[in-house]
């Protein structure tokens, strides 16, 4: 009885997939299946298209020069060289192993701001104003020209009066960079922004004096705007290099250094809430035996 039942389930199973007196595969003729596959041919070319097509009209819309839309932050932010992951740099006056990296760094960093890099690549601008190379309507104005950051402003910080940029002496050097933003004017009333450091509260005693190369730690105003990395392909960022004169030994030292305006309606908002608007803090630790 159950073997009977079996063998009619198998038998109807079969029938559902080929039937012979109907010529139906899996419940459906030749010319059923054919439609469906075709329905389904046309259906997928029509989505390929339209897929195709939204992507090639959105490509129409984007600039090779310039970011359609960039997440434009107030404050940027900025950066120190050397950069170590953690923002430390800690080393032993008597250990070259210890602080010869960070030179190195260094010496990378600096060397496409060599005076003779620099008059070859880029322009002697005018000091003090923006160096604008607007696009005139459909025109483009590219590429565009860049001015020239001699690697001799940053003197006792350049590393050519001074190869160990003061790491030997245990009177480091850090350059200060903000990071580039398309079209940022960082000026205010005609006047460049300009760094200053400072230590974190608890350490305000260890610090000791701070010198800043360029003198007035400024970011001159005829480095920007930046255009971008295509439109100016020479683009080299200005830089504040600031060498920590007697800081002290063997303790560690968390130093702020943060961008200033010249008024107090500041484009340069440094909040509490975000660390690296505006501002870089770091661990400084120079350690003698
Ligand atoms: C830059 O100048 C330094 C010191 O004069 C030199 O050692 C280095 O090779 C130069 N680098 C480039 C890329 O010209
Ligand atoms: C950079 O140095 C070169 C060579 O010393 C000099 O001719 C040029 O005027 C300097 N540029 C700036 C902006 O100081
Ligand atoms: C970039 O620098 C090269 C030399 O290294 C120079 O030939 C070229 O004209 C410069 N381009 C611009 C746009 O300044
Ligand atoms: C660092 O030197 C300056 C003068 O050059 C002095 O006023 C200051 O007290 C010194 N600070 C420390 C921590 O030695
Ligand atoms: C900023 O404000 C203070 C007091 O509110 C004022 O004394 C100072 O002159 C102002 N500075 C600038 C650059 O406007």
């Amino acid at each position: 009885m159950a073997k009977e039942d079996e063998k009619k389930e198998t038998g109807e199973w079969k029938e559902f997939f080929w039937n012979p007196r109907t010529h139906e595969l899996l419940g459906r003729t030749a010319s059923s299946w054919g439609l469906i596959l075709l329905f389904y041919l046309i259906f997928y070319t029509f989505l390929a298209g339209m897929f195709c097509l939204t992507m090639y009209v959105m490509l129409l819309t984007l600039d090779d020069y310039q970011p359609t839309w960039q997440d434009r932050l107030a404050t940027p932010g900025m950066m120190i060289r050397p950069k170590t992951d953690l923002l430390e740099i800690v080393y032993n006056v008597e250990k070259t192993e210890s602080w010869d990296s960070y030179v190195q760094a260094l010496d990378t960093f600096l060397a496409p701001y060599n005076d003779s890099q620099q008059v070859m690549k880029n322009d002697g601008c005018v000091p003090d104003q923006y160096f604008t190379q607007e696009d005139s309507g459909e025109v483009r104005n590219n590429p565009k020209r860049s001015c020239q950051f001699n690697r001799t402003v940053l003197e006792e910080c350049s590393g050519l009066s001074d190869h160990t940029y003061g790491y030997q002496d245990g009177k480091p050097c850090v350059l200060i960079k903000l990071n580039r933003v398309i079209g940022l004017l960082p000026g205010e009333k005609g006047r460049s922004p300009y760094v200053t450091c400072r230590a974190r509260k608890e350490d305000s005693d260890s610090i000791g004096t701070v010198a800043y190369f360029p003198p007035t730690g400024s970011f001159n105003l005829m480095y920007y705007p930046y255009y971008g990395k295509r439109a100016q392909v020479n683009y080299s960022q200005p830089l504040v290099a600031v060498k920590f004169m007697n800081i002290s030994l063997n303790t560690d030292v968390n130093v702020e250094c943060m961008i200033n305006s010249n008024s107090n309606t500041t484009q340069f908002k440094i909040s509490e809430r975000d660390k690296f608007a505006g501002r870089v803090i770091f661990k400084l630790r120079i350690n003698k035996v």
